[in-house]
């Protein structure tokens, strides 16, 4: 074997080694979950209990003044239809399937989050100005999957803290 060879081989291992890392770093392993002795995400039971039954989902505020949004990804819609987000500050989303395996990608940005059923997948979003994304499912779910599209609204910063929670999970203030 000669060095190109050898370098193409090691070019390739290394490329390929990359896929696992971009693909897994942002989601909640099972395996980790049950370590970590918290209970198992049952994704038909996500309605009934837990951090994602519907009062839950949208964009919350935490005490220590984080933003995280929660959604959930089902055939073929992802939950809430339409969300609020504030301008300029991190917000953490945390997503989970409850059915197949779907994809977040918010268009016109580089968000793309892999939606699995049994874990939740979690990202950093970030948005400098205020906007209106339209979203689509990315990973082909079915018979509905082309149809699978949301809305992200990117409102100025000061004025998130003024809606309520009903109108940030739904973007009722609309
Ligand atoms: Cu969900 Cu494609």
């Amino acid at each position: 074997m000669n060095w190109k060879k050898i370098r193409t081989v090691l070019l390739t291992a290394l490329f390929l080694s990359l896929i696992p890392v971009t693909r897994y770093y942002q989601i909640d392993q099972p395996i980790l979950r049950s370590l970590e002795g918290r209970r198992p995400l049952n994704p038909v039971e996500l309605h009934l209990a837990g951090e994602f039954v519907e009062s839950n989902l949208g964009t919350e505020i935490d005490s220590n003044g984080s933003v995280t949004l929660r959604m959930l990804a089902q055939q073929y819609l992802f939950i809430p239809h339409c969300v609020l987000i504030p301008a300029g500050v991190p917000v953490h989303l945390r997503i989970t399937s409850a059915d197949a395996v779907h994809s977040f990608a918010i268009e016109g940005t580089g968000y793309n989050v892999k939606v699995l059923p049994g874990t939740v997948s979690q990202t950093q979003l970030q948005f400098p100005d205020a906007g209106v994304y339209k979203t689509a499912c990315r990973e082909f779910c079915g018979a509905g999957h082309y149809a699978m599209r949301s809305v992200v609204k990117v409102v100025p910063r000061e004025q998130f803290p003024a809606l309520r929670p009903e109108e940030r999970g739904n973007c009722a203030a609309e």
